[in-house]
């Protein structure tokens, strides 16, 4: 086996997401990755698909990666291979394990050089990721230039404190699923206003797709952008009363704050 500079342990959806981004974009070639999990179903098969090493001996695996991405479900932490804590010793350990603080990934990975917590979101999978990440202690530059290749091929990153994780967990992990609701919404105005269910979910779709390119692009805020298509007394300004008259803002702020406070009570263990 080649030596890989990349070790993965846990080859599943977020897993494959990244082992593509990376090697799409060359940012690491199939020779320098290898994998392994539980059963080594998956692993096995993003090796496959991919040209990347299924390696399922544990010490063989980590001995020649620097570092380690950890991509298995949180809840599989408490049962995970106890040679790990050795294993990782002196190595750069990333974990995308949803609600696992660096706190308690100290104590999976003791002797890690340093430990980086990320919340990816799954449009990670086509590389339209937000992917926001903290580190246990400062990333020495070389450690903070792998984190952010990694975390690059998801998408886009951004550094933050820990305490901000939980409203990181809400705001960026189930924002595609607020969207993915916001968009069913439209549809069914539509559908109620009399457009077939198809055509009113390509509309709704295309607008939403359309609307978030141009804010994504424009200097503008929201609301700027939002007064531009508003005249006094027209469509969109009966829509947007609406809006106001029930509570949206208030409803999207709540909606934000129960994802944030649920979070937190999931990372408390
Ligand atoms: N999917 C997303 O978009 C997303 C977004 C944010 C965060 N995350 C985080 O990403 C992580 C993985 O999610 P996923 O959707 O990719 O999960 P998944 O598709 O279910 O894959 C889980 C992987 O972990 C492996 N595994 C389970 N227990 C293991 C163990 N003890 N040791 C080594 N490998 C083990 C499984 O191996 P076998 O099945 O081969 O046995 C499988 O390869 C989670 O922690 C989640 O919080 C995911």
């Amino acid at each position: 086996m080649p030596s890989p500079r990349l070790a993965l342990i846990g080859a599943g959806h977020l897993a494959s997401a990244i082992v593509r981004g990376l090697l799409a974009q060359k940012i690491f070639a199939p020779g320098d990755v290898a994998c392994t999990s539980k059963s080594g179903e998956t692993a096995r098969k993003l090796a496959t698909d991919t040209g990347i090493t299924f390696e399922p001996d544990l010490p063989k695996l980590l001995a020649g990666a620097d570092t380690i991405l950890v991509a298995f479900k949180p809840q599989s932490l408490a049962g995970a291979d106890p040679r790990l804590a050795d294993l990782t010793a002196g190595k750069l350990v990333l974990s995308v394990l949803a609600g696992k603080k660096l706190a308690r990934l100290a104590q999976a990975f003791p002797r890690a050089r340093n430990l980086v917590r990320t919340m990816p979101n799954t449009p990670a999978a086509i590389g339209a990721g937000m992917t926001v990440y903290c580190a246990l202690t400062p990333l020495a530059p070389a450690d903070r230039a792998t984190v952010e290749r990694l975390l690059g091929a998801l998408g886009q990153f951004m550094e933050l404190g820990e305490e901000h994780m939980d409203t990181v967990t809400a705001l960026v992990g189930s924002t595609p699923a607020f969207l993915f609701e916001f968009v069913a919404a439209l549809r069914d105005g539509g559908v109620a206003a009399g457009l077939p269910p198809a055509t009113a979910q390509k509309l709704a779709l295309e607008s939403v797709l359309g609307a978030s390119r141009l804010l994504a692009r424009s200097a503008e805020t929201p609301e700027a952008l939002r007064d531009k298509v508003t005249s006094p007394n027209g469509t969109t300004a009966a829509g947007l009363q609406v809006m106001a008259a029930r509570h949206f803002r208030e409803t999207m702020k709540e909606t934000i704050l129960a994802g944030t406070r649920r979070a937190g009570e999931l990372s408390q263990d």
